[in-house]
Parts: structure tokens; sequence; C-alpha cells
């Protein structure tokens, strides 16, 4: 026989006589009642095991953990709590788990214990139901792009440029670092690497995502992302994933819009999908909650946030504007600070950022319009010849989400900008091509997945919104 998902049987709508069901006891109550959850929701089946009928060995062995396969009537449930049961009639033991060494016991354990067994973490509501969700989301990426005509392009992983001309990046090679090969003039020879050439991670899909763009016109990549900066905050990985659009003739307020529209469809997308998961979510949150001290208390629950953010337009406001507003608050005057604004070209932290959305405006923020000198070399210099058609977008208790641009599209500019900051030509000449043959206006952003699963879960931690997260100095698993 077949075996059925709990969540079929869950919402069934009517009684079968005989199903079977498979998956891992989470409780096991008066040598009786087996909750059994498969993964599929994370709503548990009930199990009514015939005490009397099933030999004291077998009934030892369901323990927490265990994996069982269950066969028996689905029937109404007479008990609170759901709707259907299962009348046990035969039950298998497929795999024992032992009770006592078993570490996901049913209660509450820490955030950072269950970081520990990040390989058993999954086994806990929590975690299924972040895990769900965190894979709705992806589809719905991709529904949103797909939807919209754009083509998904896979740019690589190992690269040979570094794409944001900044450092942080993670070496690969296949040369033996104890015995590494020097030149004439002393330095490591690349030449006698796997590539023939220095190559590292990618940190980001942009540079190459844009070549693609200027032959199809609207391109995504989703892919893993590699940083090695030493930064341990709750906002950062070594390696994550990264939604990066780039879209041929789009200027700065296009892209702006569709970062917009695209972070709305995918919030409501996972929304509709994943009611359950995100109840119980909201549920662990306002618990949590509890444990604060009012003033630092969420003032929406989860839902509430989510549904706040699909029904209000983003607040956009240029860097400049964002500069005053800062200046002249209260935290800067009373110097909460870490970081006090005093002039223009300051860089926002993300305390900064935080105030603008937390306390502010009270809603998503669109920022535009940033320095020069404190954004990447590609984005395009606006007339002012100061600022550049920048945007980040940023997000209640997560600060940045999306970081994007206008791309300089001017050849001319481009190659002058490029030789202020110390950025080879050589090396990026495949991409300046894109601006020698047909260059035109482009834009794109790329956008932290991590920080989404972290805003649409109200997780706190991105460690525990993605499955085997990798941070300085932890890479177990
Ligand atoms: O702002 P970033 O560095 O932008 C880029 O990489 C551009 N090339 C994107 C583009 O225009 N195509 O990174 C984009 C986003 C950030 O806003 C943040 O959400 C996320 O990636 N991010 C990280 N997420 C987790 N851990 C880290 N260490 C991250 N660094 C950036
Ligand atoms: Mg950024």
């Amino acid at each position: 026989m077949k075996h059925t998902k709990v969540k079929s049987l869950l919402s069934s709508g009517t009684t079968i006589s005989e199903v079977n069901a498979k998956g891992w006891v989470r409780t096991f109550r008066n040598n009786q009642f087996i909750a059994l959850n498969d993964g599929s929701t994370i709503n548990n089946i009930q199990c009514v095991v015939d005490f009397e009928n099933t030999p004291e060995e077998t009934l030892k062995r369901i323990t927490t953990g265990a994996a069982v396969s269950v066969t028996g009537a689905l029937v109404e449930s007479q008990g609170a709590g759901q709707k259907y049961e299962i009348q046990v009639s035969k039950l298998e033991i497929l795999g024992d788990s032992d009770a006592e060494k078993f570490p996901m016991q049913p209660k509450k354990h820490s955030l950072e214990f269950l970081r520990e067994n990040a390989h058993l973490r999954v086994r806990t509501n929590a975690f299924g139901a972040i895990m769900r969700v965190r894979s709705v989301l992806a589809h719905a990426v991709h529904t949103y792009f797909q939807e919209k005509g754009f083509v998904y392009v896979n740019t690589p992983v190992i690269t040979g440029a570094d794409a944001e001309g900044a450092g942080e990046m993670f070496q690969v090679t296949a040369l033996p670092l104890d015995n590494l090969p020097k030149n004439e003039e002393g330095k490591i020879d690349y030449k006698k690497d796997f590539f023939g050439k220095s190559t590292n991670l990618t940190v980001s899909g942009q540079l190459e995502g844009e070549t693609y763009a200027m032959a199809l016109g609207q391109i995504y990549t989703f892919g893993p992302t590699f940083r090695a900066e030493n930064s341990n905050t709750s906002r950062h990985l070594a390696e994550f994933w990264m939604i990066e659009p780039e879209v041929a003739f789009n200027d700065l307020d296009d892209n702006m819009d569709l970062a917009e529209d695209f972070i709305q469809f995918v919030i409501k997308y996972a929304m509709d999908k994943c009611q359950d998961d995100l109840k119980f979510l909201e549920g662990r949150l306002l618990d949590e909650e509890k444990s604060k001290p009012q003033a630092e208390r969420s003032e929406m629950a989860l839902l509430e946030k989510l549904n706040f953010v699909l029904e209000n337009n983003f607040k956009r406001v240029s860097y400049t504007e964002a500069i005053d507003i800062l200046r002249d608050s209260t935290p800067n005057k009373k110097k909460k600070f870490q970081y006090i604004i005093n002039e223009w070209g300051a860089d926002l932290q993300s305390e900064h950022e935080r105030f603008l959305v937390e306390k502010h405006f009270k809603s998503p923020v669109i920022v535009y319009d940033y320095p020069a000198n404190i954004k990447s070399f590609y984005m395009r210099m606006n007339e002012d010849n100061k600022t550049v058609a920048a945007m980040d977008i940023l997000f209640p208790g997560i600060g940045e989400i999306v970081g994007g641009s206008q791309r300089e599209e001017r050849y001319d500019v481009l190659v002058e900008k490029m030789r202020t900051i110390g950025i080879d030509e050589e090396e990026l000449w495949w991409y300046l091509d894109t601006r020698r043959f047909g260059s035109a206006v482009h834009s794109g952003f790329g956008l932290g997945f991590e920080r989404l699963v972290l805003f649409v879960t109200g997780m706190t931690n991105i460690r525990d919104v993605i499955p085997f997260p990798r941070t300085p100095q932890n890479a177990e698993f």
C-alpha cells in the first residue's frame, strides 16, 4: 500500500477505510496516542494504537524520533484539536530512536542549542515551518520572474573577477598550499594553478548578469554567493543566496518599481501558501516577545506586519533627505547613535537604517541617489556629478534587504571611474565590451534571500533561516 502524506490525510474531507502513513514520532502519550509528523505540514496526525493487542516490546519502541509506518482507518477524531485520526491496525517500526539520547526532546530548546544540532533541528515545528516557507519563497521568486518573461541565468560560482571591485573574497585554488609555486618575482605563480589565473568564489552574479541582460532583455540570477567579510552579526552569512534581476532599458525609477512589486508578490505568495506555518511562527514570535521588556516589543504581530508591507507603498527618500532626517533626529542629537551623523557623505550604518524604517517612517524605505564615493564603480553618475543612481531598500528588523542601481552605460565615464579607483580595465575587458557594442540604459538589484526569509518568518538571526549556516569559525556539517 502506498503511503499518503499527512497533509492530505488531515484535509481529506471524508473518512477512509484504510490508509497508510509514514513519518516520525513526535510524542507518544498514554501508551496509546502517537503524534506523527512527516514534514508535509506543521500539523501532526494522531494515530491511536490498539495497545491491548500490541506487544509490549513494540510499544516500547514507539519513542520520540522513531520512524514508523501506520496502517488503519482514517476516522473522525473524538478528541479536540484534530478533525481526523488514524485507528491503527498495523504498526511497523521502521527505525528506532534512542529516546534518552535523541537531542530533539518534546520541549522548548534554545536556538543556540538547535544551531549545534542543525541536522536535527528541522525535526522541530519551528524549523520545519521555516524551511517550508523558505522553499515556497524560492518558488515565488521563480514564479514572479518567469511569469514576467525574465530568463533565469546561472552565473558562475567560480569567478576570475572581483565583481564589486572590493576584497573579502574566498580564494579558489588547486595549488598545494604547503608548497606554492613561485614566479621570478617570488610571488605565487597562478599560471600553474588550475585555471591558469587566480580565482575566487563569486560575491555577486551581477557583472556576468549584465552581459546577458544586454541580449535577453530581462534576466535574473538566483544562486549562492560568498563573502569572507568577518562580520559576525545576526544579518551576515559567509555563504548566502542572492536574487539578482537585471533589465535592459530600465532606469532607477523602473528598478525601484520592480523591486517593490517583486517583494510584495513573493510575500503575498508565501502568505497564501503557508498559512499554517506562518500562523505557528506568529505564535512563536508572540511567545518570544513576552520575555522582552514592553518597550522593545514589536508593535505588530507577524501577519499584520506582512500585510502592512503588502498594503503600503515603500517610502522613497533621497540619501540627502535621509541625512537631513538623521542629523535632526533625537538619537543623533543625544549622541545615542554609535556613529553620529554630522555631514553629507557619511555612510549609513545599520543603526541609521533601522531608525529611518522603524522609528521615523515606520514603513519599508527606499533610499536612492547615494554619494558616488561610498558606492560601487558601476553605478550611474547623476547629473550633479556627486551622487550615483543607487538604491537600497531597508526593512524593519532587518535593515538593508536590497541593494541595486542604474548602471553606468557610458563607456568613457565608466573607464574614467575605473581608472580613478584603480580597477584593472584589462581584467574587466568583457564587461566593458557591453558598453562598446550596443550599450543602453539598464538597471538591476540584488535581494539577499535569507534576509527575505528572516522577514517573512519573523526570525531574528540569519543562522536560523538557512539549513547549514556558514559563518566565521563555523562550517560544521
Ligand atoms: O548590496 P549588495 O552587496 O549588492 C550587490 O551585490 C549587487 N551586485 C547587487 C546587484 O545590484 N545586482 O548585496 C545585495 C544584498 C544585500 O542588500 C543583502 O540583502 C544581501 O545581498 N547580503 C547579504 N546577506 C547575507 N549575508 C551577507 N554577508 C550579505 N551581504 C549582502
Ligand atoms: Mg549593499
